[in-house]
């Protein structure tokens, strides 16, 4: 692996059958987070999503609309799911489409060589098959259906009937890795997480594993098969190899392709649902192994969100769109919002209420209200000019100790996926200097001009407190924090909030005396109360 090789993460490609939903944002978001988190460490990063275009489903909803599939998907990713990506402030480096050459030669190229290894020969499957989770499944998964779907067999995840395939295809010698897979993760405890998927996966692993047909030939919307164009490529075999395609998997050394593909590859984390963790940590893997590449370092299962207790989702109608909650809150409030509410790995619901009581508590009146006091108070005891500080006193020195270990828990948490704690981490630091403002009561000490120099240390306090928060939350909320820099006049000294390093954020008095403090827009506007 070369020293300088790329952090890299990449979300699941969503199909395009339909418009995102807060559940595919989430996971956006968190990558995103992470991502801008992992630069803000210093570290060169690569922030990879996009969409899956072939296979029946993404079809079948072309047909439905009468139109052609390349034309469906077209729409769909210029309409919705490019325009989500703005939507929540998602700054990835790259969008891979399954129907772009680079990704559709490279997995041909892939293919070819897994045929010329002795890795794939052609047979017969025969069982069922969920279209809505483009999954051959055994008899074992399937549950009884109820009501309308009664005396058939329906899929667990999505409550409908599962289809009967028999074809002649091409399979995958999937079953010759439950061993190795084993041993692989047995000796790395950390490439599949959180701890209950990994139970999954190896569990499922110990059962065995049947090889695995790769091509389909009863429709054609999808790669073709290179040395049988009768077959396309099983829709998941083309996915998956999407985080490997997007950065030049199999080039000629000496071409750019090869070159990013030394410096990104492996994969540092791949971000999936919980319902798409096998295929991540089961298929995906063995397909480097046959190919003699090295394996992702880890994939995350996170949980659902859920509505009613269920899976939110667009088959069910539960789907709400991201706007639907950024139009009120902002991109920010949600961002934070989710990541912030649910433990990453685990299911969590999605309720207005919480999510407005949040927002008021920790964001309007937590870290909105702490940077318009502070700006405020500058600009009228000291005409907008960040004044030195005099001597600190306990009160002081007790609040950068707080920040410094607030730097460690933040970074730690991260670096786990554990964005509760990472935010929960920078929102206790708010509510402490909140606290210490309170205490302090900087408006008391303006009274009397022997105070001058308590206050301006006071003043100080408030305004690098800022500072430092800015820089722990930017990564979860981009807009506020590069509002609250700008407030701070912080970038002549030091740059642009982007830029600025997590890990020395704790270090204290990096903002200049004699900044321009301005009281800028409102962070976090309060939420109008609903008309009753
Ligand atoms: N196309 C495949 C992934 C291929 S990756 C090589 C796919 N697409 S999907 O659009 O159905 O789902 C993409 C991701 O969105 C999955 O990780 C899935 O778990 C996630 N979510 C879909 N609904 C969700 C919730 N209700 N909650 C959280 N995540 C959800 O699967």
């Amino acid at each position: 692996m070369s020293s300088d090789k790329a952090f890299y993460l990449t979300t699941p490609i969503y199909y395009v059958n339909d418009a995102p939903h807060i559940g595919h944002a989430y996971t956006t978001t968190a990558g995103d987070v992470l991502t801008r988190w992992h630069r803000q460490r210093g570290e060169r990063v690569w922030f990879l999503t996009g969409v899956d275009e072939h296979g029946q489903k993404v079809m079948r909803t072309a047909e439905a609309n009468g139109v052609a599939p390349q034309e469906w998907a077209d729409r769909l990713v210029e309409t919705a799911w490019l325009p989500v990506l703005e939507t929540i402030d998602a700054a990835n480096d790259d969008f891979i489409r399954t129907t772009s050459d680079r990704h559709t030669e490279r997995v041909q190229r892939f293919l070819q060589s897994l045929k010329d290894k002795g890795e794939i020969y052609e047979g017969k499957y025969d069982g069922p098959y969920c279209v809505a989770c483009e999954e051959f499944k055994l008899p074992g998964d399937l549950l009884d259906g109820e009501g309308d779907y009664a005396g058939q067999k329906v899929c667990p995840i999505h409550g409908r009937p599962v289809e009967q395939v028999s074809e002649t295809n091409w399979f995958f010698r999937l079953s010759a890795y439950a061993e190795k897979l084993l041993a692989h993760y047995d000796a790395n405890p950390l490439a599949v997480q959180p701890q209950s998927a990994y139970n999954e996966v190896t569990s499922f692993l110990r059962g065995g594993l049947q090889d695995l047909s790769i091509s389909r030939s009863s429709f054609d919307w999808g790669i073709p098969v290179p040395w049988d164009p009768s077959q396309v490529v099983y829709v998941w075999f083309d996915a998956l190899l999407n985080y490997a395609t997007a950065v030049g998997l199999g080039d000629e050394p000496g071409t750019p392709g090869a070159e990013q593909f030394a410096a990104t590859w492996p994969a540092d984390v791949h971000l999936v649902g919980k319902d798409i963790l096998r295929f991540h940590a089961v298929i995906w893997p063995a397909m480097l192994m046959a190919a003699e590449l090295p394996l992702p370092k880890q994939v995350f299962a996170h949980g659902w969100l859920l509505v009613g207790g269920e899976k939110m989702s667009k088959t069910k109608l539960t789907g709400i769109a991201p706007s639907q909650i950024i139009d009120t809150f902002g991109s920010d409030a949600f961002r934070y919002y989710f990541l912030r509410s649910i433990t990453f790995g685990s299911d969590g619901s999605f309720s207005w209420e919480d999510m407005s009581a949040r927002y008021t508590a920790e964001l309007a009146n937590g870290l909105g209200n702490l940077a318009s006091r502070g700006a405020a108070m500058v600009g009228k005891y000291f005409d907008g000019v960040l004044p030195a500080p005099g001597e600190y006193a306990e009160a002081e020195l007790s609040l950068q100790r707080h920040l410094s270990g607030t730097v460690d828990v933040a970074d730690e948490a991260m670096l786990r996926l554990d964005f509760q704690s990472a935010t929960g981490a920078v929102k206790s630091y708010v509510d402490a200097v909140n606290l210490y403002v309170t205490e302090q009561a900087p408006w008391a000490l303006a009274k009397d001009p022997a105070n001058g120099e308590r206050l301006a240390t006071v003043l100080y306090t408030i305004c690098e407190s800022l500072r430092a928060i800015a820089v722990l939350h930017h990564a979860v909320m981009p807009k506020a924090t590069a509002l609250i820099w700008e407030q701070l006049g912080a970038e002549p000294a030091l740059g642009p909030i982007g830029v600025q390093s997590v890990l020395d954020a704790g270090r204290w008095g990096q903002l200049p005396a004699g900044a321009t403090i301005t009281k800028g827009a409102i962070l976090f506007p309060r939420l109008e109360e609903p008309a009753s």
